[in-house]
């Protein structure tokens, strides 16, 4: 699929930008980085034709197609192509090394020259306002987008003085609480969206979009449920407080480094209550207890004797759920199925047993964007659950019996069809990509 393709082509060229704004030309590592690139534009690139990148305000699009997914997760991109004054980059078969090295430079600001080769054009006027309209997800994607905003800003000042201004964060939540009421299984299909670079952003992003949604689900109003929205959009916050050999040490931490890490709940809380906000106790509680378990245990140790908060339990589930369902450095991502075992195995100690059920009734047995295999061949991406219990899941067909990549196509996935699971990385499918063509499908439920 294309996304995947464009979204590997802008991360080496990402990477080529800061290498060569930092060393010089024949620096191996510039050497590296221009190899990888070499080989993404080979792959992007048609034999004899030629790909149109454009770049608007808020969104990447391959030629005429939208990518949601890498928009997504390229967003800082997007803002320094915008500072270099770049629309759109043509690449066209054969692109050269030097195109390639000139654009990096470009783009790097250490050059003004525009790739001499003429294998790669800027600027090219390339999309319409027809095709700019024709994407229905912006908002939903704009929420996203002032989450990791808001979140950055955040652990900026965190890390230099130590507080954070309040009211950017809760203005996010906010925007994600409404599309979570109007779009809310659009919305459950966004919280697929990972990011390996910026994992605890967008970690905290999903985390804070699926608490929202079990939140809605049993019954708690928006006056609650902003502030544990922020809670769980928070709820690491603290460890702008840890020291960064201990938070990335990669071996076994020892035990004054395991203290360190221990305190990040507490200083998280503290931070909440110092920049203060609607209902920021409740964040700080949340942000407090996230690593407490249901029976008591966890940290910090003073929950011992005593259950969490509901709202702090709440969140303990959706966080679980999208950490192991995420790709780390040390291990891969799990299917989101496996996710709903680990809950479901550690009902009654770690989790709240009433959230476990109510989170998996949420989700469905294949949660939105699975990856299924199913009977006689062909894979299928899940969109929604079935509406009645044990009912058909609302899924796109994306590659048929023959192992063909396909248009995709809506379908009723019965439960008992379904053969296999598959991770994302062991396909050529982004689960989110698919996000705009269902989204005219997947209104409010
Ligand atoms: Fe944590």
């Amino acid at each position: 699929m294309s996304e995947r393709r464009t979204g590997a082509w802008l991360k080496s060229l990402r990477r080529l930008s800061r290498q060569v704004g930092l060393y010089p030309t024949g620096h191996p590592l510039t050497m590296e980085a221009l190899q990888a690139l070499r080989g993404a534009t080979d792959d992007l690139v048609p034999e004899g034709g030629q790909v149109v990148i454009s770049a608007t305000e808020n969104a990447f699009y391959r030629n005429r197609t939208i990518m949601p997914h890498v928009s997504l997760e390229y967003h800082s991109f997007i803002r320094e192509l915008d500072e270099r004054g770049v629309e759109s980059m043509t690449a066209i078969h054969p692109v050269t090394d030097q195109d390639l090295l000139d654009l990096a430079a470009f783009l790097a600001n250490v050059s003004g020259d525009f790739p001499a080769d003429g294998s790669i054009l800027l600027n090219e006027r390339y999309l319409t306002p027809e095709d700019l309209e024709a994407a229905p997800t912006s908002e939903l994607r704009r929420s996203y987008v002032s989450s990791l905003d808001a979140l950055r800003g955040v652990t900026g000042t965190m890390t230099t003085e130590g507080r954070f201004e309040m009211a950017p964060v809760v203005t996010a939540v906010e925007g994600l609480f409404e599309q979570s009421v109007t779009q809310s299984s659009a919305s459950l299909l966004l919280s697929t969206v990972k990011s390996h670079d910026e994992y605890t952003f967008y970690h905290s992003v999903n985390v804070c979009i699926l608490a929202l949604a079990v939140g809605r689900m049993i019954g708690i109003d928006r006056k609650h449920l902003i502030p544990i929205g922020v809670g769980a959009v928070l709820h690491d916050i603290g460890k702008t407080a840890v020291s960064t050999s201990v938070l990335n040490y990669p071996g076994r931490l020892d035990q004054e480094q395991w203290k360190e890490i221990t305190l990040h709940p507490q200083e998280g809380a503290l931070a909440i209550l110092a920049a203060g906000g609607p209902g920021h106790e409740i964040s700080a509680t949340v942000a407090f207890e996230h690593h407490a378990r249901f029976d008591g245990a966890g940290y910090p140790g003073i929950t011992r004797q005593r259950r969490p908060h509901v709202y702090s339990r709440l969140v303990a589930v959706t966080d679980t759920y999208d950490a192991i369902t995420t790709r780390r450095s040390y291990r891969r991502a799990e299917t989101p199925n496996h996710a709903l075992n680990a809950l479901l195995g550690g009902m009654g100690e770690s989790y709240d047993p009433d959230l476990v059920r109510t989170f998996i009734d949420m989700m469905g047995i294949y949660p939105p964007g699975s990856i299924l295999e199913i009977a006689g061949g062909g894979l299928a991406v899940v969109v929604s659950k079935s509406s009645e219990p044990g009912g058909p899941l609302e899924a796109l067909l994306v590659r048929d019996g023959g192992g063909r990549d396909i248009e995709p196509e809506h379908m009723a996935l019965e439960p008992h069809q379904v053969t296999g699971q598959l991770l994302a990385e062991q396909t050529d499918i982004d689960p989110a990509a698919l996000l705009e063509s269902v989204e005219t499908s997947v209104q409010a439920v």
